[in-house]
């Protein structure tokens, strides 16, 4: 077990563990409603392991020595992370980067990079005995909550836009969550979910507000850290809404450097869409604050937030790690969705296939060099809005049952 205490992320004020308590009692009397978290709390570990463990895949035992649970029988049961790093030979000829990698995160079991930080809050309710976890989610954090609260025997209570692509819902209800498709944007499904838990007593898995999302999340960087032993990874693409997978990233990195195990972090690259993009926004105009994005729309929907709950931190990191944020277009994400399943066998949904688009434009802005050694962290499963993958696909028409029908096709150059 890493015994740990929470520490402000805006005032450094530290306190013990306390399942009551998610933010600083002092920033948090700042706290606006529907404004980014205040007072977010941060993860002290003490005794960081000082070495590499042997074996890192299918075993828990990794993730355990970096985070703050007694022991790998505390996480639920379910094989989340160890996901491949993936050498892409194609997409790094097509690119002309030599030194680039896909982290396929859709392997996760409910398909995507959210399952990280919902195995850490589900273990952590279980071991303070709580039997009710909810969230609020554009689709994804809901789904990941359902799923692995179903193998833990943990009720999740999820509040997703009415919205929400199909496939997410589906899988909600399939993994037996209580949904309310709220009337509204994702921002006011946050803020209902705040009422909600202090009404009702639940454990919030809010993203950004619970500290062990961002705790959780950081296991990506820890496994593309383990997979790349003797090599520095110099940039990590990052696609980025509220802004806690990054932060979860940043502090992976950051604990590896803290341990000794690596030479120091990669430069992070949010990419946001250009019609959902505070974070981007804040970062290139070099501002200490978001501006709302009011009215913020994507077909990334993943990517679709007014406020980053996780603004504060997320700029902190980026800035920190040198790194720097870039925008992309819906018809960019819609065209890299097929470009990355061909160029590498990983169909993602538009908010991770926008990652591709992202290093595309960071190329061409001089924010990454083609010598770099590049990592695309690929969050989210193609299956989970298969509606916005054939956007940029034409179906073809159905044939005869005959060889002389497909010679025929096969003339015309399908
Ligand atoms: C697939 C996918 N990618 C990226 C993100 C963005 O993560 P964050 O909101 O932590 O920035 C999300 C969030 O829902 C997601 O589901
Ligand atoms: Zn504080």
């Amino acid at each position: 077990m890493a015994s740990f205490r929470f520490r402000c992320t805006e005032c450094n004020a530290e306190y013990g563990e306390d399942p009551a308590r998610l933010v600083c009692s002092v920033c948090a009397g700042t706290q606006q409603r529907g404004g980014p978290v205040r007072g977010a709390l941060e993860v002290v570990l003490d005794g960081l392991p000082d070495a590499w463990p042997d074996a890192v895949p299918d075993s828990h035992r990794f993730l355990t020595d970096f985070l703050p649970v007694s022991d790998a029988t505390a996480l639920p049961p379910l094989p989340v992370g160890n996901t491949p790093l993936l050498t892409v030979p194609a997409l790094r000829e097509h690119l002309g980067l030599p030194h680039l990698w896909v982290k396929d995160d859709t392997r996760n079991p409910s398909g995507s990079t959210k399952d990280r930080a919902s195995l850490l809050v589900v273990a952590k309710a279980r071991e303070y005995g709580l039997e009710t976890v909810a969230t609020a989610s554009t689709g994804n954090a809901a789904t990941a909550l359902a799923a692995v609260g179903a193998a833990a025997g943990i009720r999740a209570v999820v509040f997703v836009p009415a919205s929400a692509p199909q496939a997410k819902l589906v899988q909600l209800l399939s993994y037996g969550a209580t949904v309310f498709r709220v009337d509204g944007t994702y921002d006011d499904a946050f803020d209902l979910c705040l009422d909600a838990c202090s009404e009702f007593g639940w454990y919030n898995r809010n993203t950004g507000l619970n500290p062990f999302t961002v705790e959780g999340k950081k296991t990506a960087a820890l496994e593309i850290s383990a997979a790349c032993v003797s090599e520095h990874i110099d940039v990590v693409l990052v696609p980025t809404g509220d802004g806690v997978i990054l932060s979860g990233v940043a502090k992976g990195f950051a604990d590896l450097t803290r341990a000794g195990l690596i030479v120091g972090p990669p430069r992070l690259i949010a990419v946001q869409p250009d019609s959902s993009a505070a974070i981007a926004h804040a970062i290139q105009d070099g501002a200490d604050a978001v501006t709302p994005v009011l009215g913020a729309h994507s077909i990334a929907d993943s990517l679709t937030v007014e406020t980053p709950r996780n603004a504060i931190r997320c700029l902190r990191d980026i800035r920190t790690s040198g790194g720097s944020a870039v925008t992309v277009s819906d018809r960019q994400i819609v065209d890299a969705i097929p470009r990355l399943a061909r160029s590498t066998g990983v169909f993602a949904e538009p908010a991770a296939a926008a990652v591709l688009a992202g290093l595309e434009v960071a190329l061409g802005q001089g924010l990454v060099e083609r010598g770099e050694r590049i990592v695309l962290l690929v969050t989210g499963s193609g299956l989970k809005d298969v509606a916005s993958a054939a956007k940029a696909i034409e179906t073809p028409e159905p044939i005869p049952a005959s060889l002389a029908a497909v010679a025929a096709r096969l003339d015309r150059g399908a």
